[in-house]
Parts: structure tokens; C-alpha cells; sequence
């Protein structure tokens, strides 16, 4: 058998026929850039995410880089953030001049530490530092009433790194809504992709994203006329169309993952391994099911053997990157993310995935230690 780790073919035949209609709809029209299809989605992921303002752009990586132009982020300005997490969180520091400051996550739900924030911030490392991006991993929001009473005693602005984490909320407020801004992505993979890459900003904030608008279009708010250096990053229509339809499915999608999060919780306990820790006040949306072993790359390699595509999210923490190796931390700087990169292993979670397939699945890694133990 196989087991593909997301199987997107089976989502758009699902909803083929709504999916196609937007797309024709969307052609026929010939408004390919920030048409109404792009207003009328920015309207629907407001009202799904409860904040009032969004901003449609070309990625998650250019979601991040504007929200923290738009709150003042420049050249030398330190941005704390975490190391375990995929490299545009850091990258979006780096490209605006600023200085990524890496704190250690929590060993059990892998997002940032708020005390070891504290910690960093009373050092010189972290003395002054403008912000901070927590990102929410794998779909679980982060310890958000922790980092929101850190940002206000140091006088830090959050933006909310959400790219895998549309529709998680914390003690009933949806990720995106904590800070000054929240980033999604809307890359093909993510719980709500689309045909091609995409991101948003949310914010409370009208002031943000009034200057995002700006920034996406070369810094420009009337044709030809440039108040600002921007950027050209803007979410295409045709996405947005797509990505309609798809909003509507969302919370059922969502539905499916937590489901199969829970066969998976029992079944893999049941063998004594490490599964996701749900921390309290937190839905998890499951971007990521994340498991940790010891042997993770033997038992990869055997699932890879069986058919099965399991996979690594993230075998090098960014302060361990080549491209960082100028900000001084070396192996053993931030010793709880290191020993994640090596242990974790993502198991296919997406609700297409079928019962069979989930005992397969959970049949085959429960095969794979008991080989060992013989
Ligand atoms: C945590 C995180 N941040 C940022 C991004 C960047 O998003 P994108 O690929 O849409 O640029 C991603 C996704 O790839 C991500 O997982």
C-alpha cells in the first residue's frame, strides 16, 4: 500500500466542480491581481479569523517580511524568535537588516519558551530587542498569555507566525489575533492551500495593514505615485478564488485531522511513544503530527520501505543554518531544539486519509519495534 504524506489530488477531486467553476469564473473576468475575488476572500478569512483587517500577499515568507516592515522592524533591530521552525521565520528578519535573537522551545509542545525568553531579554543578546515572532507550530498556537505579558513588561511587538496554524485557537481566540499582526500561508501543502503560493496578514491593527497595503504594491497607494519602497507581493486572483472554495471546507478538513490525531494518540501511546502534547486552552489544527523517537531515521526509512512517507520537520534548527553561522551560536546553544531536529517524524495526518491507511500506518511502526526488540 501506499501512503502518500498529504494526497491533494483526492482533496480537489472532492470539490472538483466548485473549484473548476471559481477558476473559469475568475478567467472569464481577466482580473488577475487584486481583483474583487481578492477583497471578497481578504472579507471571509477576517470573519473566520475574528480580526477585522487582512491584506492578501503573494506568500507566507512576504506575509512576514511586511507585518514586520509595517510595525518598524529595520537594520540592526532585534527580533526574538525561535529556531525550531521552518527558515522563512528567520529569513523575514534577516531580509528587512534586522538580527534574529534564537530562544530555546519547550521540549514537549516545540514552541518557544517564555521563560527562556525573559531569560534572553535580560541579556545583553536580547537587551532592546523591537519584537517578537512566535511561531505557532505544526498548528498549535503557542503560550500566547505568557508572550503577551512579556511584550507588554518589555515593551515588544508581537507578529504571530501562523502559517501552519489557520483555525487553531487559544482559550477560544484564533491564532493571527494576539499581536500586531498574524502570517498565513497559503503554500499548496498548508491546511488551506492553494494552486500555488499566497499569504495573508491580519491584524487588529488597521494602521498595519493600511501600510501593507502600501507595501505591496512598490509602496504605492495611488497609481504611479510612491510614497515608500515596497515590494511587488500581491495574492492573485486566481488564488483567491481557490481559495475560497476551500475556506468553506476548512473547519470539516480541520474535523478529520484532530480525528486522525486520535486514533493516532491511542494507538501509538499504546507502544509508548512520544505523541503530541495538546497544551491546555489550545485546539490543535494538526498541520504537523508530530511524533519522537530515537531511532527516527531507522524508522523512516523502514515506513519509506513499507510505502509510507513520514517526514522530518526540521532536521537543522536555523541558528545551526551555514547562512547564520556569523550570529556566534554553535551545537549545543539551544540543546532542546537540537535534540528535536533529531528525534521528530510527522506521520501523515490529512483527512483524506482513509481508516485503512491509518492501520497500516500504525500497524507498520508497531512492526518496526517489535523487529527491534527481537
Ligand atoms: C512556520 C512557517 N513560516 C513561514 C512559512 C512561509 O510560508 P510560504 O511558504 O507561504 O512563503 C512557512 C511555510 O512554508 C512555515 O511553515
Amino acid at each position: 500500500m501506499q501512503v502518500p504524506l498529504l494526497d491533494l489530488k483526492s482533496q480537489y477531486n472532492s470539490i472538483k466542480p466548485e473549484i473548476d467553476e471559481a477558476i473559469s469564473r475568475t478567467v472569464e473576468t481577466q482580473n488577475l491581481i487584486l481583483s474583487q475575488e481578492v477583497s471578497d476572500f481578504e472579507k471571509e478569512i477576517a470573519e473566520y479569523s475574528g480580526v477585522p483587517y487582512t491584506a492578501g500577499v503573494a506568500s507566507g515568507t512576504d506575509a512576514l517580511i511586511l507585518a514586520l516592515k509595517a510595525i518598524g522592524i529595520g537594520s540592526g533591530d532585534k527580533v526574538i524568535t525561535t529556531p525550531f521552525t521552518f527558515f522563512a521565520t528567520g529569513e523575514a528578519i534577516s531580509m528587512l537588516g534586522g538580527i534574529p535573537v534564537f530562544v530555546d522551545v519547550d521540549p514537549e509542545t516545540f514552541n518557544i519558551d517564555p521563560k527562556k525568553i525573559e531569560e534572553v531579554l535580560e541579556k545583553e543578546q536580547g537587551k532592546g530587542a523591537k519584537a517578537i515572532i512566535p511561531v505557532h507550530l505544526y498548528g498549535q498556537c503557542a503560550d500566547m498569555d505568557s508572550i503577551v505579558a512579556i511584550a507588554d513588561k518589555y515593551d515588544l511587538k508581537i507578529v504571530e507566525d501562523c502559517a501552519q496554524a489557520i483555525g487553531a485557537t487559544y482559550k477560544g481566540r484564533q491564532a493571527g489575533s494576539f499581536g500586531s499582526a498574524g502570517c498565513l500561508s497559503f503554500f499548496p501543502s498548508k491546511n488551506l492551500g492553494g494552486f500555488g503560493d499566497g499569504g495573508m496578514v491580519v491584524s487588529t491593527d488597521l494602521a498595519v495593514i493600511d501600510k501593507i497595503k502600501s507595501l505591496r504594491v512598490h509602496g504605492s497607494r495611488r497609481k504611479y505615485i510612491h510614497d515608500e519602497l515596497g515590494w511587488n507581493s500581491r495574492l492573485d486572483s486566481l488564488q483567491a478564488a481557490v481559495l475560497r472554495v476551500k475556506l468553506k471546507k476548512l473547519n470539516e478538513w480541520l474535523d478529520g485531522r484532530r480525528r486522525n490525531a486520535e486514533k493516532y494518540d491511542q494507538a501509538l501511546s499504546s507502544l509508548g511513544i512520544v505523541t503530541p502534547k495538546v497544551d491546555e486552552g489550545n485546539v490543535h489544527t494538526y498541520h504537523q503530527y508530530t511524533i519522537l523517537v530515537d531511532s527516527r531515521d531507522d524508522l523512516m526509512e523502514y515506513l519509506d520501505s513499507k510505502g509510507i512517507a513520514a517526514r522530518v520537520y526540521y532536521p537543522v534548527p536555523l541558528h545551526l543554518q551555514p547562512c547564520y553561522q556569523f550570529l556566534g551560536y554553535s551545537e549545543g546553544s539551544l540543546p532542546v531544539s537540537e535534540e528535536l531536529s533529531k528525534k521528530v517524524l510527522s506521520l501523515p495526518i490529512y483527512p483524506e486519509l482513509t481508516d485503512e491507511k491509518t492501520n497500516y500506518i500504525i500497524e507498520n511502526i508497531a512492526n518496526f519495534f517489535k523487529n527491534r526488540e527481537n
